[in-house]
């Protein structure tokens, strides 16, 4: 707990003799913030001109740099606005005991004391005071000492958060609320923009819990946990974590224990792990998935740390995430740095594909089936290997209503993203591997943002699409056909930058974590998770091979479908060539070889000669 008291409150509530009484009982220095104004302020003051935040401005930042210099004090001091207080607290943590009246007990207070600010300025402090939704709050009703006993006894009694959360957003929250159903003492943060402003209020109202504390002020959220600090950041991934990184390292003590739990860029999770290694804090990286229903009832979680910080989270991080079919924790830790947010950023990837798969598959039928008849036929389908979660809830979308339409009918087909699928296409681009089914599923995105283009070609592109049925049960299996490769892609390359790093991730692991909590969870990840025990390549599973080889048809016929009807379906054909490509032992790429020798002389090798061997050869010439 901080060592640092700011009482405050408007003049007249009694801060300088409840500030020396309470400094006495504590064994610390007492300060009057009144004896640091510039002489400016005080003359204006006795003169009866109330003063100006510009006027408050050098005291503040005055009183700023004792505060950050001394070990541990009282200080009295007015710190009416939020604004004020902020500037106070910044790049120290403090505890604020505001002292609370009314305007007339204080008014009656000050016309028998002498006091350089006159009583009729009064008026001017109520209209400015903001009072704290934080620290600890006495009336000035009662004695100075009955005043400064109650502070004593509210400051013990001010639990400790044994966790803290900054961002209090959609996850924020629903994390935070399953943090407190699980009986952990919790301190939540969350900044006080205009916009912002009811976050705080609304959930300590709604929590109604005595273990949750809520902080629009940093360094009074960061006074309340308890040290090392556990403090886990849910805001937008990119420039604000390092915004609030700079922010809030001021205020930590050694040793303290970072954790961001956004959909972070891993590189940049590796490089803020460094930063905050050299400033003898401890970083933790964990990908979390499954949405606000998820974070609110179990989500699934990835963690890349070291050893020693994960074992201080590990206990409340397991007790509150989602459990697999044996009641064990969907959690891990998979590696040092950024492996969690990686393997998150993969399982986005194969997101992003599954979801692309199943807006085939409606393509394919909304060619002929109404939204509820789609929704029939998914429901049919979602039992067994086929059953999901993303499944059920384009089940739910497809039958949603709005008045007698469909939703999904009125919704623009025009995809959003932020980032993660990218990053899963960049990285198999870096590392070289195929993820050709996750990286088709960026790109329609892409193409989904070319609405004008495609509005004006459309008009230009006669076509007159005819109601073609196909037998439900071939496209179910082309469905599952391409999931099995996207999953299989998906896995595969997060073994090859894992070995890139320096990983070690342990694919079947990876996979039992998904099984439950997260948005790609399905009974085919339970499915191939004892498989991927025994050998971590999907492809090397021979009933797995029987299975593709025997539904490879049936993917093709639902392509040559779409392509008699113009039906774009880039997943289903980008998986139906990729295993093509991989289950050839000749592909063309002699040609290519022979091409890249050709004009730049990049040598080949040859199958007739050993593989160490290159050769190149003048190919325009006789010889
Ligand atoms: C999850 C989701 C979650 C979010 C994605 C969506 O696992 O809970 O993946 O992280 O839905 O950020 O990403 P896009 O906005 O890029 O579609």
């Amino acid at each position: 707990m901080s060592k640092k008291y700011i009482i405050m409150g408007v003049s007249g509530s009694g801060k300088t003799t409840v500030g020396t009484l309470l400094a006495k009982q504590l064994h610390l220095p007492f300060y009057d913030a009144d004896d640091f104004h510039p002489e400016g302020n005080k003359v204006k003051m006795a003169s009866g001109i109330p003063l100006n935040d510009n006027d408050r401005l050098p005291w503040l930042q005055a009183l700023q740099d004792r505060l950050k210099s001394w070990k541990g004090a009282v200080l009295a001091c007015s710190a009416l606005k939020e604004s004020y207080r902020q500037i106070l607290s910044e790049g120290t943590s403090v505890v604020f005991v505001c002292l609370k009246g009314d305007y007339e007990t204080i008014r009656k207070r000050m016309e028998i004391r002498e006091h350089f600010m006159r009583p009729e300025l009064l008026q001017s402090q109520f209209d400015i005071l903001e009072p704290p939704s934080y620290g600890i709050a006495v009336g000035i009703e009662h004695t100075p000492e009955a005043m400064v006993s109650e502070i004593i006894s509210k400051l013990a009694g001010m639990k400790s958060g044994a966790f803290g959360i900054i961002g209090m957003g959609v996850m924020g929250r629903s994390l935070a609320k399953n943090i407190l159903s699980k009986g952990f003492p919790l301190s939540v943060y969350n900044r006080n923009t205009e916009a912002e402003q009811e976050v705080i209020p609304s959930l300590l109202s709604e929590e109604n819990n005595p273990n949750l504390q809520g902080f629009t002020h940093l360094s009074a959220f960061v006074a309340s946990l308890e040290t090392p600090r556990k403090i886990l950041l849910m805001i937008p991934a990119g420039d604000p974590v390092d915004m609030l990184l700079s922010e809030l390292t001021p205020l930590l003590s050694e040793n303290d224990i970072l954790m961001d739990g956004g959909n972070s860029h891993y590189k940049d999770t590796q490089r803020r792990a460094q930063q905050m290694d050299a400033l003898g804090f401890r970083y933790i990286g964990i990908g979390i998935s499954g949405g606000e229903q998820g974070a609110l009832t179990g989500p699934s979680m990835m963690v890349g740390a070291n050893e020693e910080s994960y074992k201080e989270v590990k206990v409340l991080l397991e007790a509150i995430c989602a459990k697999d079919i044996k009641n064990n924790p969907c959690i891990a830790l998979f590696g040092n740095n950024g492996a969690g947010h990686f393997i998150k950023t993969i399982h986005n990837g194969i997101e992003y594909a599954e979801m692309q798969l199943l807006a085939e598959i409606y393509g394919v039928l909304r060619n002929s089936l109404s939204n509820d008849d789609i929704a029939a036929v998914l429901r049919h389908w979602n039992q067994g290997e086929c059953s999901s979660f993303l499944l059920e809830t384009t089940i739910a979308i497809l039958e949603k209503k709005e008045g007698e339409d469909y939703l999904l009918d009125k919704i623009l087909d025009v995809a959003g993203s932020k980032g993660t699928g990218t990053w899963s296409s960049n990285t198999a681009l870096e590392q070289g591997f195929p993820a050709t089914i996750l990286t088709a599923a960026v790109m329609e995105r892409a193409l989904s943002g070319q609405k004008p283009l495609r509005r004006e070609l459309s008009k230009k592109i006669d076509f007159n699409r005819h109601s073609a049925t196909i037998d439900t049960e071939i496209l179910k299996s082309a469905y599952q056909f391409a999931r099995m490769l996207n999953h299989q892609q998906g896995l595969q390359l997060i073994e090859t930058t894992s070995k890139a790093e320096g990983w070690a991730i342990d694919i079947a692991e990876v996979v039992r974590v998904w099984t439950n909590g997260c948005i790609l969870k399905s009974q085919l990840l339970k499915n191939i998770y004892p498989l991927l025990k025994e050998n971590p390549h999907l492809l090397r599973h021979e009933d797995i091979l029987q299975r593709l080889k025997a539904s490879e048809n049936h993917c093709a016929e639902v392509i040559q479908l779409g392509m008699k009807q113009r039906i774009p379906l880039p997943c289903l054909s980008s998986a139906l060539q990729y295993w093509y490509g991989i289950s050839t032992e000749y592909t063309t790429a002699n040609l290519i070889q022979a091409q890249r020798d050709a004009f730049g002389a990049h040598t080949y090798k040859r199958i007739d000669k050993p593989e160490q061997q290159s050769f190149t050869t003048p190919w325009n010439g006789n010889g």
